[in-house]
């Protein structure tokens, strides 16, 4: 049977580890040729042996240079055709909060949270747009935002503030690019259990947080499978500037 996704082209950002990863890995499964893109260029090797060298490329790029990006899009396009599919992944997180936090570390959370986001989709629509409605009709980008930008999570301002500037800018570049057919999403996550935690769970701040879950458990990696087949799917024609939740009730 042929998979949900056959004939797309998906780029997914941040697939070195964690949800991108996974996010690859399962697009590939329903039948999606695969870009994966981070900076450990090592790790994405060994994840495109995984999935298939026929099915899957690596390239090693840090999203926030717009040089890297263009060169991202043209070596996706020299081997899989036009990118109509986008996990715009990449992020991170910070230990510092805002009274110790520096100007500098602020900066550069928004540039890779923020900025590289809009760079990264900006990059994807203006390629879509240029092939024709036909092809920009299929364009699905998916930000992936965070429970984050909804519900404040303490001591971490700069992550707060820009993962609630991805969920508005989701809906703003939807609008923008409703005309066109791209649609534009974010899918947005409750804890999970990846490297950007590092050890934190299993310390006593994790565990407290757990606790006060209303489930007292956090995610696993599998748990927002569905959610990005469907965002990225044909399924989704009629669902642009949305900002999909999967936290398990960890924001109520
Ligand atoms: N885990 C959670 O609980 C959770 C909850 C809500 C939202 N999220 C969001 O989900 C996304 C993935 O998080 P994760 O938990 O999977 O974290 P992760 O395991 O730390 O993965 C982050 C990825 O981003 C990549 N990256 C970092 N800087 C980059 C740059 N300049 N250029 C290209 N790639 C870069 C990293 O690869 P390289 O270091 O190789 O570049 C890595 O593959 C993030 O946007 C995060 O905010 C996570």
């Amino acid at each position: 049977m042929a998979g949900r996704l056959e004939g797309r082209v998906a780029l997914v950002t941040g697939a070195s580890s964690g949800l991108g990863r996974r996010f690859a890995v399962v697009l590939a499964r329903e039948g999606a040729k695969v870009i994966v893109a981070a900076r450990r260029k090592e790790r994405l090797d060994d994840l495109v042996k995984e999935i298939g060298v026929d099915k899957a490329m690596a390239v090693g790029c840090d999203v926030t240079s717009e040089e890297n990006v263009i060169a991202l899009y043209d070596a996706a396009e020299k081997r899989f055709g036009l990118v109509d599919t986008v996990i715009n992944n990449a992020g991170v997180t910070h230990s510092d909060n805002a009274l110790t936090q520096s100007v500098e570390e602020f900066r550069k959370i928004m540039d890779l949270n923020v900025t590289a986001v809009w760079m990264v989709a900006r990059e994807a629509a203006r390629r879509l747009v240029n092939a024709g409605p036909d092809k920009a009709t299929r364009g699905r980008i998916v930000n992936i935002g965070s429970m984050a930008g909804r519900h404040v999570i303490p001591n971490v301002t700069a992550y707060n503030a820009s993962k609630a500037a991805v969920a508005h800018m989701t809906r703003s570049l939807a609008r923008e690019w409703a005309r066109y057919g791209v649609n534009v999403n974010a899918l947005s996550p409750g804890y999970v259990a990846t490297e950007l935690m590092g050890d934190w769970l299993d310390q006593e701040g994790g565990q407290k947080t757990i606790g006060k879950t209303p489930r007292r458990r956090i995610m696993d990696e599998e748990s927002l499978d569905e959610a990005v087949l469907f965002l990225a799917s044909d399924g989704a024609k009629f669902v642009t500037g949305a900002d999909v939740l999967v936290d398990d009730a960890q924001s109520l």
